[in-house]
């Protein structure tokens, strides 16, 4: 299915790769159809869209998928980092099957929620109390509450650009965003950001940040920057958040531990629910214990599925059984050496190619510096990042559009090296078109 690019000028040659994906997926595109007369544009998921259309996954095994046109893929999207297990694995898919003989929906504490809290509150330094949520989206809106009733203040701060959930989205005005009074700062601007801080005094509530910015550019954070947020929001009695619903799974404690520092409350997702739904956020027991149904004026958190019995089995065995601190540790390593691999093999074409990250989570840009913040849309080069994902799925390889990838713990030494060879290979068959359309931002 590999589309004979003409390679022309950008536009000729993302009509072949477009043409060629057409033409290797029309199953998937009678399925894309059909939904859009039920869904809008056919989608629930907008992070799920691509252009022409996105193929549609029948199945997932170790960290391959397969689509409805029988196409197979190594899956580098791992699930925009939830699918750090892979899909089927036997340990977690065990443990899930037989809690599912014991009933679902139990309408009670279950037997497992305990230990899963417990195992958390050992693994990240800043939680000593913790309760779940059904999404990272969740976590963060409830730990923005927390904050702000603990604090009895307004106003949050966020990263300019940054994300952190459907509704919490700081990339230009989204109007379903939830109504906080929301400031912004740069990323890695630790000046600014300490003047922004002290400056907004005791209207600030809390400052909500990602270790490393994820969904915005696999863009770590200055250690520098973390520490001056906490010492900032320490002076003004401001709550420090970390989102950690991505950056949880790059080391054992996630980075508030590998930076060793302590935020007031934290956000998770993603892996930690073992593949189901799922979202945590804990910290302070000062702050968490207003969450005590038994003491007055206690703060309610009800959620239907918080304890699902699914989700805390799977959770509760990947992080016990399988995401163990040694196995976290050597995935950090592991991921570190495949995009110091990548970056050397990219380096030879001589092309505006960065790559940004920690661990097993990785982003490149078209650009010829890596970016230390969100970069403008405006400045993203749409076009070349289609036109490489097209020729990268026609290759059978698999990442978000926009450049994401994350190995997930199935991948083997040699689909990690197959994923290089291919990638090294788009990007010199394109390198004019590289060059030419990066040198014109
Ligand atoms: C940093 C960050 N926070 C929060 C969320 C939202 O999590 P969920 O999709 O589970 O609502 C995401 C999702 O991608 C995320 O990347």
């Amino acid at each position: 299915m590999a589309s004979t690019n003409r390679n022309l000028n950008l536009e000729t040659a993302l009509e072949d790769a477009r043409a060629a994906y057409v033409a290797a997926h029309p199953v998937s595109q009678e399925y894309f159809e059909a939904a859009k007369s039920v869904m809008p544009g056919g989608n629930t998921r907008t992070v799920l869209h691509y252009g022409p259309y996105p193929f549609t996954v029948v199945k997932g095994e170790g960290a391959r998928i397969h689509d409805a046109d029988g196409h197979d893929y190594a899956d580098f999207l791992g699930e925009y980092t939830a699918g750090l297990y892979g899909h089927n694995d036997p340990v977690i898919t065990a443990t899930v099957q037989e809690a599912l003989k014991g009933g679902v929906t139990l309408g009670g504490p279950n037997l497992v929620e305990a230990k899963l809290a417990r195992l958390m509150c050992e693994r990240f330094p800043a939680v000593e109390r913790l309760r779940f949520t059904n999404s990272g989206t969740e976590a963060n809106i409830l730990a923005l509450g927390a904050a702000r009733a603990f604090t009895g203040r307004t106003d949050i701060l966020v990263v300019d650009r940054s994300y952190h959930g459907g509704v919490l989205t700081f990339t230009g005005d989204s109007p379903l965003n939830v109504p906080f009074p929301i400031h912004r700062m740069d990323y890695n601007d630790a000046e600014a950001a300490a003047a922004k801080i002290s400056s907004l005094g005791d209207k600030l509530a809390a400052v909500l940040v990602e270790p490393m910015i994820g969904a915005g550019g696999g863009i770590p954070a200055d250690h520098g920057f973390l520490q001056t947020l906490r010492d900032a929001t320490r002076k003004t009695d401001a709550m420090l958040i970390f989102d950690e619903v991505m950056t949880s799974r790059l080391t054992r404690g996630g980075l508030q531990d590998h930076h060793g520092i302590s935020p007031d409350l934290a956000s998770f997702g993603k892996y930690l629910g073992g593949g189901l739904t799922f979202g945590a956020f804990g910290g302070r027991v000062d702050i968490m214990d207003h969450f005590d149904p038994a003491r007055a004026g206690s703060w309610g958190h009800a959620g239907t599925f918080n304890n699902n019995i699914l989700t805390m089995t799977a959770g509760y065995t990947g992080l016990s059984k399988v995401y163990t601190p040694e196995v976290a540790d050597a995935f950090f390593a592991r991921g570190n050496q495949f995009r110091e691999a990548l970056k050397d093999s990219v380096s030879k074409l001589d092309l505006p190619v960065q790559i940004t990250g920690l661990g097993s989570m990785m982003v490149f840009h078209f650009a010829d510096k890596a970016p230390t913040a969100p970069l403008d849309p405006a400045s993203i080069p749409n076009q070349l990042l289609e036109l490489l994902h097209l020729d990268m799925i026609a290759r059978g390889q698999f990442y978000a559009r926009r450049g994401m990838i994350n190995i997930s713990l199935p991948t083997t030494d040699a689909e990690l090296d197959a994923f290089r060879a291919a990638f090294t290979e788009t990007l010199e068959t394109h390198s004019p078109l590289i060059r030419e359309a990066v040198s014109e931002e």
